[in-house]
């Protein structure tokens, strides 16, 4: 989606209208889902190492971030929406992050100056010109592993009916058509290999493993 356009500038106030509004909720609503295990197989499945370089895109609150900066002491988390990011901030005592603004689809990174990128229940916000552009700006800017951690649908498609119903009971209207897609095919369009695959929440969400195909 072209920057700047009508389509851009609605979706980017319709995210930042959104996440600015329930950022204050944010966290007590996660808190319902437990998912600290799912954050804790995010940093683990990534392999990652003291001395790397990590970006979180679409960080929100910082959870993914600030459970890699356990890990690695360079830890940027990125997001579109002031309000998530000040939580993030305020959550980061030990300043351990940088926490930035700055639209998925327009990382400023150099070429593979990352070492690990992750993305965590951002891909369902977007549309799908979206999805592919962010993802393949997190393949230019990534030399080593990708993490994408997001909804998983099941393939029956009535349970996948029911399952897109309650789901957009909270989501966002870019919710349905991610639920319908195939995720896959998208992660290979974007150039991405999926290595391993790990299933939490009863497979209800599932966190993949990917590296950019050479
Ligand atoms: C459901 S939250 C996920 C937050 C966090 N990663 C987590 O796992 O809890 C989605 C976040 O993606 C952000 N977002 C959506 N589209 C974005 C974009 N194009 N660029 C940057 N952030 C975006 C929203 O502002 C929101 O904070």
């Amino acid at each position: 989606m072209q920057r700047g356009t009508k389509d851009d500038q609605g979706y980017r106030s319709y995210i930042t209208g959104a996440f600015d509004h329930w950022a204050r909720l944010y966290d007590p609503f996660l808190a319902l889902f437990r998912l600290k295990g799912v954050r804790r197989q995010t940093v683990e499945i990534s392999g990652v190492g003291p001395k790397d370089r990590v970006l979180d895109v679409c960080t929100g609150t910082g959870d993914v971030a600030l459970e890699f900066a356990k890990r690695c002491d360079d830890v940027t988390g990125i997001d579109l929406s002031a309000e998530m990011l000040a939580i993030a901030q305020k959550k980061d005592r030990e300043d351990r992050v940088r926490f930035l603004q700055m639209h998925a689809t327009k990382l400023d990174f150099a070429d593979k100056a990352i070492d690990v990128s992750a993305i965590s229940f951002g891909l369902h916000d977007m549309p799908l010109e979206v999805r592919e552009e962010a993802l393949r700006e997190m393949v230019r800017v990534t030399k080593g592993r990708i993490v994408v951690v997001d909804y998983n649908p099941p393939p029956n498609q009535l349970l996948r009916a029911i399952y897109i119903a309650v789901v957009s009971l909270w989501e966002s209207k870019y919710f349905p058509d991610f639920g319908r897609s195939d995720l896959e095919g998208l992660l290979a369009g974007c150039g991405l290999k999926v290595e391993r695959e790990r299933a939490a929440w009863l497979g209800f969400v599932r966190t993949c493993l990917c590296h950019p195909r050479e």
